[in-house]
């Protein structure tokens, strides 16, 4: 039996995403209440390396809930991925007396808690980021207020689309995930759906169908592009030539990462928070928590990196044929 962790560590790793303060706060909270002392760690594994770290308490995580970014920072260290690296790391948590770590991020963060864990330091990871790409568990923190985000900035485009008769393609974040895109795409009204994990032909899949839908008196359009496809200029410039409706494109990149977490996240973000806690205090090191079937559950780290997320070919489906 392992034992209950007197003094653990928390860190955010990888892309921020908005409800990444809920969490943090929630481990705190958690622990906190159970007795256990809590180190927040600046900037992510580079901030392990450097000693970044403060006592977190009671007060130290007021008015963060309702706030999007990380109140602890992030950063992204290549160099974890060296065992010399990882091992200053264990040397670093042993040095300031960690005996658990919660780390919120996303798969290559996982790889990190992974590392740490095999080497002694039980750890626990949150899903963290805005990309939901994450296979373990069908919510990720900060997917919702990205999309609401999305949404809101398409809803606006709708508007200036409408009155000039135009069409606008949006790129939205994913890295190489069209989960925002697809979920954008339906909550949007899109006409066309691009996301990297399904083929497409411009031809038929946008031209035609705005073509066909323009004898039915559409006149605006929304084109969804999800980052992954990359070449979201030149299917712009195409759409304009091919159909002579004017088109204009829009890039939200970062905006998507920032805003105030919706209610679904923070109650999401706080839940997994306390279940890592209460991992670390049943003596559990290498896991992650995850969200199935709306419930909280938790994987080894192992079996959470060998899983593989697809996109739901029903959701596509549904994309596809109600965006006419
Ligand atoms: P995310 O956690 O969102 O996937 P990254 O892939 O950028 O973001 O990973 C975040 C950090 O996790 C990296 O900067 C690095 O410090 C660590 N990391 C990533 N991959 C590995 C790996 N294979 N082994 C150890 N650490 C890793
Ligand atoms: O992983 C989250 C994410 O926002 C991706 O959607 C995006 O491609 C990437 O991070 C951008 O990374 P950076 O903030 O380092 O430019």
């Amino acid at each position: 039996m392992e034992k209950t962790p007197r003094t653990i560590g928390v860190l955010t790793s990888g892309g921020d995403a908005p409800g990444m303060n809920a969490a943090i706060r929630a481990v705190v909270r958690a622990a906190n209440f159970k007795g256990i002392k809590v180190l927040g760690i600046q900037r992510g594994y580079q901030g392990l390396l450097n000693g970044e770290v403060r006592e977190l308490g009671l007060r130290d995580v007021c008015d963060i809930i309702q706030r999007g970014g990380t109140m602890l920072y992030t950063a992204r260290c290549p160099e974890f991925k060296e065992e010399a690296t990882q091992d200053k790391a264990v040397e670093m948590c042993k040095k300031l007396g960690i005996d658990g770590l919660v780390v919120i991020g996303g798969d290559g963060s996982f790889c990190g808690a992974r590392a740490l864990s095999n080497k002694g330091i039980p750890c626990i990871g949150i899903p963290g980021t805005i990309d939901n790409d994450i296979a373990s568990t069908e919510y990720t923190i900060g997917f919702d207020t990205a999309l609401n985000t999305v949404i809101e900035n398409v809803d606006r485009l709708r508007d200036t689309s409408q009155s000039h008769d135009r069409c606008s393609v949006v790129e939205v974040m994913g890295r190489h995930a069209g989960h925002i895109a697809l979920h954008a795409g339906i909550a949007c009204g899109a006409i066309a759906v691009l996301i990297p994990e399904r083929e497409y032909n411009i031809d038929t899949d946008i031209i035609e169908r705005m073509q066909d839908t323009l004898k039915t008196g559409k006149h605006h359009f929304i084109v969804i592009v999800a980052e992954g496809i990359e070449n979201s200029q030149e299917i712009t410039k195409y759409i304009q030539q091919k159909t002579g409706i004017e088109s204009r494109l829009t890039v939200l990149g970062h905006i998507q990462r920032g805003g105030i977490p919706t209610g679904k996240e923070r109650v999401f973000a706080s839940v997994m928070g306390y279940r890592a806690v209460e991992l670390l205090e049943e003596g559990k090191g290498n896991r992650v928590v995850a969200v199935q079937n709306s419930r909280t559950v938790d994987f080894d780290i192992n079996e959470a990196l060998n899983m593989h997320k697809r996109i739901d070919d029903y959701l596509y489906k549904v994309a596809y044929e109600i965006s006419i």
